[in-house]
């Protein structure tokens, strides 16, 4: 019966880990997928989530009951306004509906499927950025859209191609589902600036096209919750009706209890009402109800202001020790002397660079350094501690001089 399956390809991120893992060489070095780890390389539990946990563990009517189909309130309520800011229009119009998810990958899924099914133009295709996380195509694609791509990166200068992406978005049909990563854009490390976003909005609003805010490392951009979700504001202010996928994996550690929210704003309380109907709908049919674990976890941190502190500190922990990593890698290279400029290591933000080394030196680093990295060039720079920075230095010093 099964005959004609064929054999699909490895993942490319999730598939480094493997290989990592299996690797028993005592200086290989995990650079490739999104997870923080500390000074020492070890996975790190911010202490926002244990102090959550041990809270949770004390509750004399903690139970493991269902969810509802909404999810944990707290974090639902918590997660809203995290994206939105507390003083929200939209959510003080109740024209904002939040879900919670199987993390950013959920959310984008239930979103996905929900398009599908009501986007207002059929057919019209869901552009994501070239390039992108290797997850969206796929997730766009299995929930029966048409997948283009927009100009983002320009490869030459590693900088954004803010003419290339305007001309795609000029050109697309209307009605189209645009992909945006509300900061620290994956793998590239390259925002639009205020000035760029407001053209972007400017010509989807011109266009018709609707706006899918993927938003996984709120916090690890400018290190301020509010600025690193200033897009999605300005986009609500603008007047767009959109989506937002919210993950909390990488800003709270909460990588494998898959906790997260899709958002949707529209112009009315009644439709956004219509349409929650719909997205619980979707998400019953898929998911049935949310994972508690990690959504009471969440939820708890947002809605205690002393634990909330204490997550804005761990936060604060998190991005500057990626920081000082950037500013390392950079000084090294050119101490170095290493071949081309390193100056975008430390322009891009958040928790990659994109490094400009192509597939075959990525390969290179691997065989002969022990070293993981996507055979994009992306760096995960949490990867890289006191320990291991010289050897990746002159690592990548090697590949780039041979
Ligand atoms: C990444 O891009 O490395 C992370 O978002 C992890 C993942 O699921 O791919």
């Amino acid at each position: 019966i099964f005959d004609n399956v064929t054999e699909a390809p490895p993942d490319k991120i999730l598939n480094l880990s493997v290989m990592y893992k299996a690797d028993t060489d005592a200086t290989k070095v995990d650079l490739g997928v999104g997870a923080y780890r500390d000074n020492n390389g070890k996975p790190w539990v911010l202490p926002a989530v244990k102090e959550a946990k041990r809270v949770l563990s004390e509750d004399p009517s903690g139970n493991h009951e269902y969810l509802g189909v909404g999810g944990v309130p707290e974090l639902t309520s918590g997660a809203a306004k995290l994206i939105f800011g507390k003083d929200s229009p939209a959510l003080a119009d109740s024209r904002v509906y939040t879900i919670q998810s199987i993390s950013g990958t959920g959310a984008l899924m239930v979103g996905a499927q929900f398009l599908a099914q009501f986007k207002p133009v059929k057919d019209a295709p869901v552009y994501i950025s070239d390039p992108t996380w290797a997850n969206h195509r796929a997730i766009f694609e299995t929930a029966g859209h048409t997948v283009k791509t927009y100009a983002y990166c320009d490869f030459e200068t590693l900088t954004l191609n803010i003419n290339g992406m305007i001309k795609d978005l000029k050109e697309a049909t209307e009605g189209s589902i645009v992909i945006l990563h509300a900061c620290a854009h994956n793998p590239t490390g390259i925002d639009p600036t205020h000035e760029q976003w407001e053209q972007i909005a400017s010509v989807m609003a011109e266009r018709k096209l609707i706006p899918f805010f993927d938003t996984a490392y709120q916090g690890f951009a400018t290190g301020s919750l509010d600025n690193d979700a200033w897009a999605i504001r300005r986009f609500v202010d603008y007047g767009f009706e959109m989506l937002v996928a919210e993950s909390f994996a990488k800003n709270m550690g909460l990588y494998g209890e898959r906790t997260g929210c899709l958002h949707t704003v529209s112009n009315s309380q009644e439709i956004t009402r219509r349409i929650s109907t719909q997205i619980n709908r979707v998400s019953r049919a898929t998911i049935s109800t949310a994972s508690a674990h990690g959504g009471k976890i969440a939820g708890t941190i947002l809605k205690d202001s002393n634990l909330f502190s204490q997550w804005l500190e761990d936060l604060k922990t998190m991005s500057d020790r990626i920081k000082e990593m950037r500013d390392g890698l950079r000084t090294l290279l050119e101490k170095l002397g290493t071949p081309g400029t390193w100056n975008h290591i430390t322009d891009q933000i958040g928790m990659f660079s994109f490094t400009g080394l192509n597939a075959t030196q990525a390969e290179y680093l691997k065989n002969k350094y022990h070293i993981y990295l996507t055979d994009n060039g992306r760096i995960s720079l949490a990867g890289l501690n006191t320990s291991n920075l010289d050897y990746v230095a002159r690592a990548i010093d090697d590949v780039v001089r041979n």
